[in-house]
């Protein structure tokens, strides 16, 4: 079973307070789902593999650490997951990005999918897929099942929300799957809302409710 890493740290905790709250317009809501996608991305990236390097600072030759070069992609699931693409390159800016598109069908909850474009090698590369909610779980499974089936290997999930079912999801279908989760919530509603949770993370970033 892959790691599932709960945020810890306060910052991280205290811009998850201002995005859950009612009040907070599109414009702060977008602005923190990118800063604490970049917060996030820092504790996620904790392993990536240094390897030693020869410079000259003005003062004499020495060694540094620098990233081992591997190959890094971003794949937001549609759209709410948009959102935390700016944050996630201000981290690693060289990172690819792919893109996946799938909406919930409001009534049987199920994803359907609608948009697939990912970097040419993108199965030689380690995959960020980013979405601020996991609710049933099935939209993240479908992604990260057609990634799987494009040869991808690598894969961390990222999300800012969770609900324990979709924890449960990500462990039965994924167990290979580390998680990065920002907050662990309650439980979902009758409609699939995660509770407390934040409503429809779509709507309120692209202001389209
Ligand atoms: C939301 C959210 C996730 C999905 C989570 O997207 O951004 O993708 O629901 O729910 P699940 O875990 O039950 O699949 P939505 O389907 O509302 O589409 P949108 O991002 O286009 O608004
Ligand atoms: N999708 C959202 O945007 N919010 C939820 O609470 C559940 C799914």
């Amino acid at each position: 079973m892959a790691r599932i890493v709960i945020m810890q740290h306060p910052l991280i905790q205290h811009k998850i307070g201002i995005i859950r709250r009612t009040e907070t317009g599109s414009r702060d809501f977008r602005h923190m789902i990118s800063e604490v996608a970049m917060l996030m991305c820092y504790e996620a990236t904790r392993d990536l593999k240094l390897v030693d390097v020869d410079i000259e600072t003005p003062i004499c030759p020495t060694t540094v650490k620098e990233l081992e070069g591997k190959k890094l992609a971003v794949v937001p699931i549609l759209r709410a997951g948009l959102g935390m693409v700016d944050g996630m390159l201000t981290m690693i800016p060289a990172a690819k990005v792919g893109h996946i598109g799938l909406y919930r069908n409001e009534e049987t909850l199920e994803p359907v999918e609608y948009y697939c474009k990912l970097p040419k090698d993108c199965a030689e590369r380690d995959v960020f897929v980013v979405d601020p909610m996991l609710a049933t779980g099935g939209s993240a499974s479908a992604a990260i099942t057609m990634l799987k089936e494009k040869g991808v290997r690598n894969i961390r999930f990222m999300c800012i929300i969770a609900a324990p079912e979709g924890v449960e999801r990500m462990k039965k279908d994924h167990p290979d799957v580390e998680l990065y989760i920002g907050a662990l919530d309650e439980r979902l509603n009758e409609n699939g809302y995660i509770v407390p949770g934040l409503g429809d993370a779509g709507d309120r970033i692209f202001g389209t409710k």
